[in-house]
């Protein structure tokens, strides 16, 4: 995690760079800081947010400059730990994103050596090292420290006397933004929105010398050129265009998602990609890998791909399955990450590249790392999702697995064009549960009490019931625990009772017997129930205390529509409670770490 932003050029880097870091905020913000080159290097930084910092501090000259948002790994957040981290002489700055793995070795070292180290970062040995190496040439004594270094080291690094940046990816993104006369680096697209369109992704192994005229890159020792892309974001889509919150807007765009998503996918004339297993005649052995919310959608699409296609689908988290996973060369796997950076998910991609297997993934991030290291890559049109808590990711996920389990759905033709009318109507279904958003509001209220709340669900919609009780946790910081509506009598029962609701998702197929026959036995046990089911379904309603409805729908895409309602519900209970709804405490958008 962290953000990382450097300016070199001829507006004033203070106010380029505090802009750019507060973009990056969803990577982290428990401290902040920025270093300018004016005569020699000023370093301001605190444990605290960026516009607390930028109000904070006085003008500085310099026109370059790097800086840093925090997610803290080494050290608490504090000053001393806050970023860029300094050498001895105050001569160099780093900023720095990963995690290295034998620092305590560096340090140790480099004690021994004269250096004192004040912070109790791993980023403080890079800058410590690259004064040790330092004989006249800045480029090459960022190389030669970079050789010490074990694990992973996005970083940027500024040297008084020096008009260039030296920055370096390992193992997390890195863009440089291409301005006129000037240059820009950041961790992620929407951080640079303001200034360019024009980015260049370094890959892993990079070392980039920037100037205000030109970029040089390296990658292990030789010289080479990475391509410039264009990017089709607007300022717009990272903005909050009149909402309290990021994650409420990013709620409403999911109509226009769903709509921006297949649009892409119905104007391709063949199947976003090809899910015949290597060797195989027809689909089999799928592998599905995610972390967090995308594991979610990776669990509703095991139900439509095993519904549809009928074929067995795993569904994995991805660090568990590269710890234990068992691959074959005949696995063809999916691996979903909105952002494409998660660390976790990326081992997948490289594990079950080494077993020679072929790898899809879905990602929201156009050249992210998950597009560029697997086989295939479809892409969700979301826009940039700024809020920490993923939801309309989550949704172009879902439009994806649809899309891609239709060509192959073992149905008859007229079921088919059903199932494909229906998918048509999603922005509308989506829109009416939007438009009950008052009433969701008002339910909220009365659930934000609670301090422990269950879900359940069943089929197509237990992973709806994690994905809601992840997203009420992560921003309203109420205990919620997602279950399969037929395993809470073993065990979770024992905690039901007055205190503790439960939400139920009742869904019109096969389920929905099940579901309501645990609603009754939750009831015996006094908790209050809230049940989100399809309009018109009175006999259910009667057994609730709280009802959500949310439009009929084909029981296939009933996922789509319970979790908009979900998020809703999350939204506003953490409202309710005064939570800081679009960065939670202790998270971050993109995890970059193990
Ligand atoms: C929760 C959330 C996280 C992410 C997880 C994976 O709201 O956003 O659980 O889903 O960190 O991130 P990606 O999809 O970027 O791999």
């Amino acid at each position: 995690m962290c953000g990382i932003v450097g300016y070199i050029g001829a507006r004033k880097a203070q106010s380029v760079l505090l802009d750019c870091l507060g973009k990056l905020e969803y990577r982290g913000y428990d401290s902040c800081g920025i270093a300018v080159l004016n005569d020699g290097i000023e370093v301001r930084k605190d444990a605290v947010r960026v516009k607390a910092l930028a109000k904070a501090l006085a003008p500085l000259n310099g026109t370059t400059g790097i800086g840093h948002t925090r997610w803290a790994t080494h050290g608490e957040p504090s000053k001393v730990n806050a970023h860029p981290q300094c050498d001895c002489t105050g001569r160099i700055a780093v900023v720095h994103n990963g995690v290295i793995n034998n620092f305590q070795k560096l340090r140790e070292q480099l004690a021994e050596e004269g250096h004192t180290l004040a912070s109790q970062t791993d980023t403080e040995v890079i800058p410590h090292l690259i004064e040790k190496y330092y004989d006249g040439d800045f480029v090459k004594a960022v190389e030669r420290a970079l050789k010490d270094i074990e694990g992973s080291y996005t970083m940027i690094a500024l040297m008084a006397g020096e008009s260039r940046l030296v920055a370096a990816r390992k193992d997390s993104p890195l863009i440089i933004g291409i301005g006129d006369r000037e240059n820009f680096l950041a961790s992620d697209v929407p951080a640079l929105l303001d200034y360019t369109s024009r980015v260049i992704y370094l890959e892993d192994g990079d070392i980039a010398v920037v100037n205000a005229g030109g970029v040089r890159v390296k990658n292990n020792g030789s010289p080479i050129v990475r391509e410039e892309h264009k990017i089709l974001w607007s300022v717009e889509d990272a903005q909050k265009g009149g909402y309290e919150h990021f994650m409420l807007k990013e709620i409403h765009e999911q109509p226009r998602v769903i709509r921006d998503t297949l649009a892409e996918y119905i104007a391709s004339a063949e199947p976003i990609a090809d899910l015949t297993a290597a060797g195989g005649t027809g689909p089999e052995d799928l592998l599905i890998l995610a972390c967090g919310t995308s594991y979610h959608a990776g669990l509703v699409g095991k139900y439509i791909i095993e519904g549809l296609v009928k074929i067995p689908v795993r569904c994995e988290m991805a660090d568990e399955f590269n710890y234990a996973g068992q691959v074959s060369a005949r696995n063809k796997a999916l691996v979903i990450t909105q952002s494409g950076e998660t660390t976790d998910a990326l081992k997948a991609v490289k594990k079950l590249k080494e077993a020679g297997c072929e790898v899809i993934a879905i990602t929201n991030v156009v050249g992210s790392t998950a597009s560029r290291l697997a086989d295939r890559t479809i892409y969700t049109r979301a826009g940039p999702e700024i809020s920490v808590a993923a939801t309309k990711t989550f949704l172009g996920q879902l439009i994806a697995l649809y899309w891609l389990a239709l060509p192959y759905a073992r149905v008859d033709i007229r079921r088919l064009d059903e199932l494909v009318r229906e998918l048509r109507q999603l922005p509308v279904k989506v829109q009416q549960v939007l438009d009950n958003e008052a009433a969701i509001a008002d339910i909220a209220r009365q659930m934000a009490g609670y301090e422990n709340i269950f879900f359940i669900g069943k089929g197509i919609n237990y992973p709806v019931a994690l994905e809601g009780a992840l997203k009420l946790k992560e921003i309203s910081y109420i205990h919620a625990e997602g279950y399969a509506a037929g395993e809470l009598k073993h065990g979770p029962f024992a905690l039901l009772g007055s205190r503790t609701p439960v939400v139920a998702v009742v869904a019109q197929d096969n389920t929905c017997e099940p579901v309501i026959t645990s609603i009754k036995e939750i009831k015996a046990r006094r908790s209050p129930v809230l049940v989100l089911m399809s309009e018109g379904d009175d006999d259910t309603a009667e057994l609730a205390d709280f009802v959500i409805t949310v439009p009929q729908i084909d029981p296939l895409f009933s996922p789509v529509v319970n979790s908009v309602a979900l998020q809703l519900l999350a939204y506003y209970v953490a409202k309710q409670r005064d939570c800081p709804i679009d960065f939670p405490r202790n998270l971050a958008k993109s995890v970059t770490v193990e």
